[in-house]
């Protein structure tokens, strides 16, 4: 009994002595993100950690109460000094005009070099489903260059009449690609990317920049709704991706490939084959290699 008395008054005294540390620093409640200006010391405490993009020495000046650190390339971080909570995120604010990046915790013309900036500007209006190049499922003539910093735009739309071709990356004359843009608007389970058949999009909401791209592991697949088939998706002759039953090869079969074979504008395939002999499918030259 007499223990437990004790154990609750030292959590007392503790929780305490936090919400006191965070009183008694004077918070400085403007700097703060409007959902965490109105909240008591107590819901502050409990709602708030330290932030880690703020890794300043606590002020041994109590008139020190703000600093500023960037939350990535474009955006200035307000750090708040919030006593035993230690450095919270404040108000963010964005940079633009002739200062349009975040260098050293200030708008700078100059992007930060220890964060991974490229100088062109990052647009989060895409969701990078890996870094590599994307097609722009609301425009064909556009597409997303995705890195480890974000999303950049690419656009085919300075040439005259070209379109962004997802197998080769490049812009092309719109007779070369099946373009069609997708829209999420009472939109089926998924939707095959129509340019780029190893892709589909999973729509989330009405708005198309709400859905998920995801991806066959190779361009020359295919999904069905449930599995990534082989697919004829260019001329060629391709490594066996998947199983393909109905010419009873098993996926992985270094013996066998598929080959898809241009017919006008028709793409005749896939068609299994196999290595004849004890030959191996080479899928750097598209040969069988025989020993
Ligand atoms: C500030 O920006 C960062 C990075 O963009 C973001 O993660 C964070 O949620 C933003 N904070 C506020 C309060 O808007
Ligand atoms: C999709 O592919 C798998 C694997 O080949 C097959 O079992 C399945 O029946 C296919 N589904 C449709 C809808 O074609």
């Amino acid at each position: 009994m007499a223990r437990n008395y004790h154990r609750r008054l030292a959590l007392a005294v503790a929780l305490m002595s936090a919400l006191l540390a965070v009183q008694a620093f004077d918070l400085q409640r403007s700097l703060l993100p409007p959902e965490l200006a109105g909240l008591s010391a107590a819901e502050l405490l409990a709602a708030v950690t330290a932030d880690p993009d703020c890794t300043f020495a606590n002020p041994t000046d109590a008139t020190v109460r703000k600093e500023t650190a960037c939350a990535g390339c474009t955006v200035v971080k307000t750090c708040v000094y919030a006593g035993s909570i230690g450095w919270i995120a404040g108000k963010n604010s964005s940079c633009s005009g002739g200062t349009p990046w975040c260098n050293d915790g200030a708008c700078s013309a100059t992007p930060s070099p220890t964060l991974n900036c490229n100088s062109a500007k990052a647009d989060d209006t895409f969701q990078c489903p890996s870094n590599g190049y994307w097609p722009n499922l609301a425009s064909c003539n556009k597409y997303w260059m995705c890195t480890s910093a974000g999303a950049f735009a690419g656009d085919c739309s300075g040439y005259n009449n070209a379109v962004y071709d997802p197998l080769t990356t490049l812009c092309v004359p719109k007779s070369q690609v099946t373009c069609s843009t997708i829209s999420c608007k009472n939109a089926p389970a998924y939707q095959v990317v129509p340019s780029a058949p190893w892709l589909y999009a999973v729509c989330t909401s009405d708005n198309l920049a709400d859905a998920v791209v995801l991806k066959c592991e190779n361009q020359n697949q295919r999904y069905n709704g449930t599995n990534c088939v082989n697919a004829c998706n260019q001329a060629g002759r391709f490594p066996l991706w998947a199983p393909d039953s109905a010419a009873g090869a098993a996926g992985a079969d270094t013996g066998s490939y598929f080959e898809c074979v241009a017919n006008g504008n028709e793409l005749i395939g896939p068609t299994v084959g196999k290595c004849p002999g004890k030959g191996t499918f080479d899928s750097a030259t598209s040969r069988c290699t025989f020993t």
